[in-house]
């Protein structure tokens, strides 16, 4: 049985086949180590990490691809922003709707820093209201943290908004985009973010083992890892200089070299195209679903904005069962559950059963849509009657 695969959102697949050709290319032509030697090959390696960071840098609308650095996940780049800059007695706010990879850093600083979190709420579509976070200010709030759009339901928040009105407060802004790069436009400047954690396995189609972080030039996070970076290697602190300071030990070159690819398939395409492409996907499997018996869909309405994630119930049914009956009986690959973030589930109401969480990408057609429907028809005339 053919895979259709509805998980983009967790990892985006199939890759583009130039990125598997640069990963394969460069472990059998180009497998030194970068920044560390000055013969040909250590040299061509860094030339993998440079034209890459030169390429985040175009699609996120960065100045200095060096305020860039390269961290294994989002999780990764999130504790880095997170642990990094949050101080002692600091008061940070975040929302109702985020992973659990902004929500454990953040608490777990409340049990160790005496950091104070407010969360503000979100309303039945997973949105966040600018006024909200504004009111939840304090004197001492240093950070706002917030994801683009939402890895359950694929609602959008007013980034631009926060961002303007975060930066009128002085209070920084951190934007969780692990389920926006490369799928919805994003410009750091424009939109007020002094620090943006992405994916490079997500929408920018790269390989599992990538992602960075932007840090905003006039921030200075406190380094989570220490050790060797090839440079200044006398001196006994981390060098100062960007991005090695957050960059120490060997990186993961090969599949750094992937996301290349991956970016520079993205920017080929352009961000608006595949947007516009998936919006298009999830609105017809949206369509499909609602007309069906029983099926709760789940997130912003038809027509609204949001990425191609479709979340749905199906009533008197476990969301667990349903994404196991896709995979066996179907050969579709959907994720159900809590998707690492029971907040988003509290706040929908959703916190007793989970959801079936689909979700389309820049390879998913509308065969596969149709398909999908199809499959959710025949479950719920046939397995649940
Ligand atoms: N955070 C990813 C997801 O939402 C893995 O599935």
């Amino acid at each position: 049985m053919d895979i259709k695969y509805f998980d983009h959102a967790a990892s985006s697949w199939p890759k583009p086949p130039e990125v598997i050709e640069a990963m394969t290319r460069n472990l059998s032509e180009s497998g030194a180590n970068p920044g560390r030697g000055s013969h040909a090959m250590a040299v061509k390696a860094s030339r993998v990490l440079f034209e890459t960071r030169r390429n985040a840098a175009k699609l996120f609308g960065v100045r200095n691809p060096n305020d860039i650095s390269f961290a294994l996940n989002t999780t990764a780049a999130l504790n880095l922003a997170i642990l990094g800059f949050v101080r002692e007695g600091a008061h940070v706010i975040s929302t109702a709707v985020e992973h659990n990879s902004v929500r454990r850093p953040l608490e777990y600083l409340k049990r160790t820093r005496n950091v104070s979190v407010t969360y503000v709420s979100a309303d039945i579509r997973g949105r966040v209201k600018v006024a909200d976070v504004e009111a939840a200010i304090r004197p001492n709030t240093e950070l706002v943290v917030v994801n683009h759009s939402s890895n359950l339901l694929g609602t959008v928040q007013p980034v631009p908004e926060i961002g303007a009105m975060c930066r009128r407060h002085g209070v920084r802004l951190l934007v969780d985009a692990a389920q926006s790069a490369g799928i919805l436009p994003i410009d750091v400047d424009a939109m007020g973010i002094d620090m943006l954690a992405f994916p490079g396995h997500k929408g920018l189609l790269g390989p599992q083992g990538t992602g960075g972080l932007y840090i905003h030039p006039d921030l200075e996070l406190e380094p989570l890892m220490h050790g060797g970076t090839g440079s200044q290697s006398e001196a006994l602190e981390q060098p100062k200089v960007r991005p090695d300071r957050y960059e120490a030990g060997t990186p993961n070159t090969v599949g750094i070299a992937g996301l290349n690819e991956g970016i520079k398939y993205v920017l080929s395409k352009s961000v608006e195209s595949i947007h516009a492409h998936e919006w298009a996907l999830s609105q017809r499997l949206m369509e499909g679903l609602v007309r069906l018996p029983g099926v709760q869909l789940l997130g912003p309405e038809i027509g609204e904005l949001k990425t191609g994630i479709v979340a749905f119930n199906i009533e008197g049914a476990d969301s667990s069962e349903i994404s196991f009956v896709l995979d066996q009986s179907f050969g579709i690959a959907v994720r159900a559950g809590y998707h690492c973030t029971p907040l988003a589930h509290e706040a929908i109401g959703t916190l007793a059963n989970g959801a079936v969480r689909a979700s389309v990408g820049y390879a998913t057609t509308t065969e596969d849509v149709d398909y999908f429907i199809e499959a959710i028809k025949e479950i719920v005339e046939g397995y649940l009657k």
